[in-house]
């Protein structure tokens, strides 16, 4: 079998999970970002370091303490996220990515703090890569899991970027729920997989989740061997 189904059942196996959101510089005192917390990333490579993994945090801006037993790597941009990802891809089995990647970055990042003008401003942005994808496309023998954060039509979109994607399965979040999302210690997550594999999680904590993940997932790929 891939996985050892015992108490370590990802004994021998490479983990990358990304964790937090990305920052896109305007300048030198400002950026573009978001409100994730890194809280589900964070739980998710505790997890697999206690399931057995050798488990690599590619970790975008938060302040949380670093699990014990996994290594971090620190990156700001969703271009640095990409390049950390892709240095661990090949020989990776199983990536997760958590991250609240910035989907659009400032076209031209100014060297020089920007003075204000008289009357309103405007921003050009560009698209950023989308990693998940890049990694979607690339992909041999890895397990691929996105999350998604929607405030509607939630397993809908959710579906979407699985096939979009090829990921093995969108942990999909509800971020309109006030026990669930960017920031909260707790979440509500709905697994989704191929041939309409859903499996729906009561709400808990996010370190709770993070272990209920892997067990689910793990056990479904058992299943899917036989
Ligand atoms: N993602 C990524 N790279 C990006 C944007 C998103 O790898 N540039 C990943 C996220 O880490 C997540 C998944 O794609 O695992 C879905 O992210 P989400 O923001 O929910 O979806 P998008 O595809 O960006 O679509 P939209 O924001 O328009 O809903
Ligand atoms: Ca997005």
């Amino acid at each position: 079998a891939f996985f050892q189904p015992k108490e370590l059942p990802l004994k021998g196996k490479k983990v990358v999970i990304t964790a937090g959101p990305t920052r896109e510089r305007i300048d030198p005192v400002r950026f573009l970002t978001n409100f994730s917390s890194g809280k589900m990333g964070y739980a998710l490579a505790e997890a697999a370091n206690k399931l057995g993994a050798e488990t690599i945090l590619v970790s975008g801006p938060v302040s949380l303490p670093i699990p014990s037993g996994v290594t971090v790597e620190h990156v700001e941009s969703a271009e640095g996220m990409l390049q950390a990802v892709l240095h661990h891809f090949d020989d990776a089995d199983i990536v997760v990515k958590t991250a609240a990647v910035a989907d659009y970055r400032p076209k031209y990042v100014h060297e020089q703090k920007m003075k204000k003008q008289a009357g309103d401003a405007t921003l050009e942005l560009e698209r950023t890569t989308d990693i998940l994808m890049t990694l979607g496309q690339k992909k041999t023998h890895q397990l691929l899991i996105g999350f998604a954060a929607e405030t509607n039509d939630v397993e809908m979109y959710a579906k979407g970027k699985l096939a979009k994607k090829n990921a093995d399965y969108i942990v999909a979040n509800d971020v309109t729920r006030e026990d669930s999302g960017f920031g909260t210690d707790t979440n509500t997550v709905v697994l989704i997989g191929k041939d309409n594999f859903e499996h729906h999680f009561d709400n808990m904590s996010k370190k709770q989740l993070a272990t209920k993940l892997f067990e689910t997932i793990l056990a479904h790929e058992e299943d899917l061997q036989y």
